[in-house]
């Protein structure tokens, strides 16, 4: 594994880097991360032992050079790091919005792959969609798709369907955490400790999600098992179903293609 740069280090580029590190895909003292402030930089320097520097041209000194800074970022960022891109990087775009096209044009590298990782990278369950460039040769490929495997799964897709692979997993933690917020806020109104009421909503959400990737079962069949007639679950759906549950997360999920198309 060569050297892997990465300018900007919040929530995405932290949990990319636990990812990498935590799997052992690279020592930490072959990772380079810049940031805007040195209170980022010691933080994941004493979590991490990677190298660190304010210097966004010296993270480019890396055969893969991840951009995780925020969208409205890119532009200027890639101005002022444009002249240290050698000719043979690898450029990894994770921001929605910012094509292959737009990419090549701002940077002027060759070698362009676009990720949407997710935040789950950070405990080895991530689920990271690929587009890589029309200039990106076998071994870029393998490079790159070993750095995103170390935090997760992946799959390449084709650029159009970018948006809806961001909504589905870039974006969808975030509506998770919210489900099993509410499931725990409702077992504690019935008496349920706090740290307890998370404890049984998330490992019911971890063993659903299991139940889905593991049985092969259509998640409705899956549903389906789970109501008893006459039971409590049927009760639980028609409450869902009344407040257009399904709809809601559709909604939301359409939500975040249409900002990632205006970006
Ligand atoms: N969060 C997610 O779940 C998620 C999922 C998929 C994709 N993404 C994408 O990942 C990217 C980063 O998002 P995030 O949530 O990680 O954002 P974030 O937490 O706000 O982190 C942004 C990072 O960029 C750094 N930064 C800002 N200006 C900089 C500059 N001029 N030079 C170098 N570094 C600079 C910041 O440094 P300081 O810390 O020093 O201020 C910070 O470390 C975005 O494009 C986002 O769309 C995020």
């Amino acid at each position: 594994m060569h050297r892997i740069g990465f300018i900007g280090c919040g929530n995405m580029g932290r949990a990319m880097v636990q990812g990498i590190v935590a799997q052992g895909l690279a020592a930490p003292s072959d990772i380079v991360v810049s940031a805007r402030t040195q209170a980022t930089l010691d933080a994941v320097r004493e979590s991490f032992g990677v190298d660190t520097t304010l210097d966004n041209a010296e993270a480019c000194r890396a055969s893969t050079v991840f951009l995780a800074v925020k969208p409205q970022m890119y532009e200027s960022v890639i101005a002022e790091v444009k002249p240290h891109l050698a000719e043979n990087t690898v450029l990894v775009s994770i921001a929605p919005g910012k094509s292959l096209a737009w990419l090549a044009e701002q940077s002027g590298v060759r070698k362009i792959v676009r990720l949407m990782p997710n935040t789950p990278a950070a405990v080895g369950e991530g689920m990271t969609s690929v587009v890589v460039g029309e200039a990106c040769e076998q071994a870029d490929i393998d490079e790159v798709l070993a750095i995103v495997n170390s935090f997760g799964k992946s799959e390449i897709i084709p650029e159009h369907l970018i948006d809806a692979a961001s909504a589905a997993a870039g974006c969808s933690p975030a509506f998770v955490y919210m489900f099993i917020e509410s499931m725990a806020d409702a077992a504690v109104l019935e008496g349920m400790p706090r740290a307890q009421a998370y404890r049984f909503a998330s490992q019911a959400v971890l063993g659903a999600a299991k139940m889905v990737q593991e049985s092969g079962m259509h998640p409705g069949a899956l549903k389906d098992a789970v109501c008893s007639p006459g039971g409590t679950t049927i009760e639980g759906v028609r409450a869902l179903e009344q407040r257009g549950m399904r709809s809601a997360v559709m909604e939301a999920l359409a939500a975040t293609v249409a900002k990632a198309q205006r970006l």
